[in-house]
């Protein structure tokens, strides 16, 4: 999605602003553009590399603001990108969000006599703004932004004021970075890092002024002065880096041992069998009294909320229902004052699963949150809730994440489960099980080069289905989604017994299955469906436990897992689907890391 960068200080702003739009460039973009007060904005289609080359002579001047646009409304060409201006160039900014009465504002505009040359409602914003402007950037953002509805995140220069950037907040995250030779702002706190770990996270319907040496926070509807302690960020520089690895995507999924080992720390009592998570402490009570959990999510995230229906209905006896966070929030929802929300958000920014947490709230639920990103929206909106530890995650295809949202999934089985009726046996087998899967999956990653090998045998396939049951259902959703996105291959996921409802009409030749059959209690089911798909044909790549004789029979690949317990396999299983929708990808040539069409946090509806 769209990013924002700016710094205020005492160096030279132009190769920060290029340096600080480089580090958003994971979120995906297509067009970017700078303004620096002392020169002026300059604007390019495709890669920041695009925009870098344009900037052949130096560009003077201490403070700027700098966008990367992934293009929602509006082609993604030069005149639609940021930094927009007012009609006199007065008044500069750059703006992640949507203005949703923009053409009502623009109308009234207008009637003012002040023209327009694109259709996006960020000029309507800039241009609104430039009329109340008198000198005073803060106030005539604020004013401006007294008239608009809907979301943003924006940064604001006006040439008459080259020391301030005023930033605000309504939906779309925006963070100051407090740093020693001047302060920064950005729309994700991972850009920040390189020039301080000292952040403090803007709230919705709060905007500040920065200059070189001050920060100072208030509300916009009544202009009241917060003080806010700032935040130190945890994650490392060095964590942004591809360490060697040809992309971030390969780095992620061979992070796995690492991340599961950061996600459990200091969270299993083995001995008892239990999980002790302290950000769900002040909630212990009502879980074990919960009559329902609800789970909402988007791709992945959902994805991981299905395998943790499975575990919590299967293991720790609670019942479970899971929703695309996109439908939950249209929905009706009937009230139950004995369930709360669970939302499932790496990024913990996405728009249709923040709106859960508000409908949620607004039904009188307690919210709880699973999020990687510290500090993000979700992680402070919610009641109570677990971080992941894995750490950022780049590339845009989850991977390390989806695998550290099962492991909390198998933390929160534990600690559900173990005030309920699951026996402290029962626990110290899953509690076992997660300590050695670090273990188990570096033997898991010995198999990528198999992995490559069968991979450029399939890339050339333009459609597949990938086949599951019970806690492998959502993981073959997983590995189509991954297909989908990274190797552009026409893929889908289905529980096994399905097929034979519709979809093997579509099984020859050309058409192969991709099946999840480890020795769990669904496997005879699985062979049977393996054995309907070859009766048609199709090639099967299965995917089984160590030793297994039956289903390499029947098909044309076979990829061995290690056996573990029930719960951690589908942990084991996912690793080599997301290395194979890796190498897929590479064969065929794609940017695996930014994948077209698609943004890293989608803030947007
Ligand atoms: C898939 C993928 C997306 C995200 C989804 C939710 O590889 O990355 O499907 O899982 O957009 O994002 P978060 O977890 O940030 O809410």
């Amino acid at each position: 999605m769209c990013g924002i960068f700016g710094y205020v200080g005492t160096r030279t702003a132009e190769p920060l602003l290029l340096e600080g739009l480089r580090t958003l460039e994971y979120r995906g973009y297509d067009s970017a553009g700078i303004y620096v007060p002392e020169y002026g904005a300059v604007k390019a289609v495709g890669p920041i590399d695009a925009l870098a080359a344009k900037l052949t002579e130096p560009v003077p001047g201490t403070s700027g603001i700098a966008h990367t646009r992934w293009a929602t409304h509006g082609e993604p060409t030069e005149a639609n990108a940021h930094p927009h201006q007012d009609m006199s160039g007065g008044v500069w900014l750059v703006h992640n969000g949507i203005v949703e009465n923009y053409q009502e504002l623009r109308d009234g505009l207008k009637m003012q006599g002040v023209s327009f040359t694109s259709e996006t409602d960020t000029e309507v914003l800039v241009k609104l703004i430039g009329t109340l402007y008198k000198g005073d950037i803060a106030d005539a953002v604020t004013n401006a932004l007294a008239q608009v509805r809907g979301a943003y995140g924006l940064a604001v220069m006006s040439p008459r004021e080259p020391d301030r950037i005023v930033v605000a907040r309504m939906g779309s995250p925006i963070v100051l970075g407090l740093g020693t030779d001047g302060n920064f702002v950005a729309s994700d706190p991972s850009a920040l890092l390189a020039h301080t770990k000292d952040v403090i996270y803007l709230d919705d319907g709060e905007l500040a002024v920065i200059t070189a040496d001050s920060h100072a926070v208030r509300t916009i509807s009544t202009a009241e002065q917060r003080e806010k302690r700032p935040e130190r960020i945890e994650w490392d520089v060095e964590a942004m880096k591809k360490d060697g690895f040809a992309h971030y995507m390969e780095k992620e999924i061979f992070e796995a041992p690492q991340v599961i080992e950061n996600t459990l720390r200091g969270r299993l009592i083995t001995e008892k069998g239990r999980a002790k998570l302290g950000g769900m402490e002040s909630v212990l009570d009502e879980l074990s009294r919960l009559n329902r959990l609800q789970l909402v999510g988007c791709g992945s995230a959902y994805y991981a909320s299905e395998v943790g229906r499975y575990w919590l209905e299967e293991y720790a006896g609670l019942p479970v229902e899971v929703e695309l966070a996109s439908e939950y929030r249209y929905k009706r929802n009937l009230p139950d004052t004995k369930s709360a929300l669970l939302a499932v958000s790496q990024s913990g920014e996405t728009a249709d699963t923040r709106a859960c947490i508000q409908k949620a709230k607004e039904h009188d639920l307690t919210t709880l949150g699973v999020v990687n990103a510290v500090g993000s929206t979700i992680a402070r909106e919610t009641d109570a809730g677990v971080y992941n530890h894995a750490g950022p995650e780049i590339a845009v295809a989850s991977t390390k994440a989806f695998i550290s949202q099962l492991t909390v999934f198998a933390l929160l089985t534990l600690l559900i489960g173990r005030s309920r009726d699951m026996t402290q046996a029962d626990g110290q087998a899953i509690a076992r099980a997660l300590e050695e899967l670090p273990g188990v999956l570096q033997s898991v990653l010995k198999q990528a080069p198999k992995l490559q090998q069968v991979a450029e045998r399939y890339a050339d396939y333009r459609d597949t289905i990938f086949i599951g049951r019970k806690f492998h259902t959502p993981i073959a959703h997983e590995g189509a989604l991954k297909l989908k996105e990274v190797a552009y291959i026409h893929a889908e996921g289905y529980a096994g017994g399905e097929l034979k409802h519709g979809p093997i009409a579509m099984l020859d030749e050309q058409f192969p299955v991709i099946a999840m059959a480890p020795q769990d209690d669904v496997y005879e089911k699985m062979v049977s469906n393996i054995a309907e798909v070859k009766a048609r044909k199709a090639p099967v790549l299965a995917f089984v436990s160590e030793g297994d004789t039956e289903v390499a029979q029947l098909v044309d690949d076979v990829i061995e897992l290690p056996r573990v317990h029930p719960l951690v396999q589908p942990i084991v299983s996912t690793v080599p689907l997301h290395l194979l929708a890796y190498y897929v990808g590479i064969a065929k040539g794609y940017d695996v890391d930014k994948p077209r069409n698609l943004a890293k946090s989608v803030t947007v509806e």
